[in-house]
């Protein structure tokens, strides 16, 4: 187990705002998950659990723990003639475990392409893409309790995973550290071009039977062409959720903004656009000293070199509260903000 002092977080989260850690642990190997709760540099509370650092906003120095989980390696569990059962462990790349299921031929992640982040960040939030989600692939989620010590197997339904949501980022996201997930994947896929950005690629780039590697270079070429590269500008993909709201408010907004987008969730309510929304404000595209609204995708906040998590997140609370004149909507901020 690594462990560094006073460490600046610049290079570790892809917003690539300053800000000091009091302690950062590593967790290389499953001894040190144990040496983690044995530590004393884990008792100095608070503590917080990072991946890729894609989906975090630091708005100050950090005064306790960041464990920086970097559990390598896959394995085949199970296989049927019909499913594969891969275990990932949590420190792996998403966007390298979706290549690699591509190139094997397994169908289930291919939507989910070019996402940054690490496996076990995949549950926290439940990623999704272009018409899929984790819950639709996962199997189970093996978590580090760091109140026991113990390994936990977690079922799907035990993760409480929702929009962008799950267990481990509400009531477990102090004790519980994924360390592996299983996700269950097709032999014999099916693809899914349902979201309508995909529909669209295809209708413009005919492919005569279009096969999972064909979407996930549809999503990537999709994704590329709107959201920034954050190597080249610092951002953390949306950093605001889509709104859900009532049939009845639904309604009442789109008999005044008649084009406004809204898909039906199937349970009488409506998940608006946050991009739209704010699009409608006049953000997207404007800059404020540093930091700004991307210019191709208003969901996305930037940092154009130097702005601090400060400037960023004060930059969105105007936002919120300018889509809340406008629409009486309060956005609620997908990011992570520490
Ligand atoms: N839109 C605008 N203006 C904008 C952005 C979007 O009018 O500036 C409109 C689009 O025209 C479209 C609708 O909003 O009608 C939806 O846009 P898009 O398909 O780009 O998706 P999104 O809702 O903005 C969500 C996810 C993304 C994910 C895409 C594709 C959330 C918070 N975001 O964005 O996820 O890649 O769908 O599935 O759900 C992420 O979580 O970091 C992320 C990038």
């Amino acid at each position: 187990m690594l462990v560094r002092k006073n460490y600046n977080l610049k290079s570790l989260n892809t917003f690539g705002v300053d800000a000091r850690a009091k302690r950062l642990m590593i967790i290389e190997n499953f001894d040190d998950l144990t040496n983690l709760t044995d530590s004393s540099f884990y008792r100095e509370k608070p503590v917080f659990f990072m991946g890729q650092g894609s989906n975090v906003l630091f708005v100050r120095d950090f005064p306790g723990v960041i464990v920086l989980n970097r559990l390598m390696g896959r394995e085949v569990v199970e296989e049927d003639d019909d499913h594969v059962f891969l275990r990932v462990n949590a420190g792996e790349s998403w966007t390298d475990l979706v290549d690699y299921t591509v190139g094997r031929g397994w169908g289930g992640l291919e939507n989910m392409s070019l996402i940054p982040g690490t496996v076990g960040a995949a549950p926290v939030q439940n990623i999704g893409a272009y018409g899929v989600e984790l819950k639709d692939v996962l199997d189970c989620v093996e978590v580090f309790d760091l109140r026991t010590g113990n390994l936990e197997m977690f079922s799907v339904k035990q993760c409480k995973l929702g929009y962008r949501t799950s267990i481990f980022k509400t009531d477990g996201k102090k004790h519980y550290l994924v360390t592996s997930i299983v996700l269950k994947l097709n032999k014999m896929p099916e693809v899914n071009i349902g979201y309508k950005a995909l529909r669209e690629y295809f209708t413009q780039n005919p492919v005569d039977e279009i096969t999972i590697r064909d979407v996930s270079e549809a999503v990537k070429a999709i994704r590329r062409s709107k959201l920034p590269d954050a190597s080249v500008l610092g951002s953390a993909g949306s950093f605001f959720k889509n709104p859900v709201v009532s049939a009845k408010k639904a309604g009442q907004l789109l008999s005044r903004f008649p084009g406004m987008p809204a898909f039906d969730t199937g349970d009488r309510r409506f998940k608006l656009a946050a991009g739209w929304l704010i699009e409608q404000c006049g953000w997207k595209g404007r800059r404020e000293g540093d930091t700004g609204v991307y210019e191709k995708q208003a969901l996305v906040l930037v940092n154009y070199g130097n702005a601090t998590g400060k400037q960023i997140y004060d930059l969105s609370q105007r936002i919120v509260e300018s889509v809340h004149e406008k629409f009486d909507i309060l956005l609620e901020r997908e990011v992570t903000v520490v």
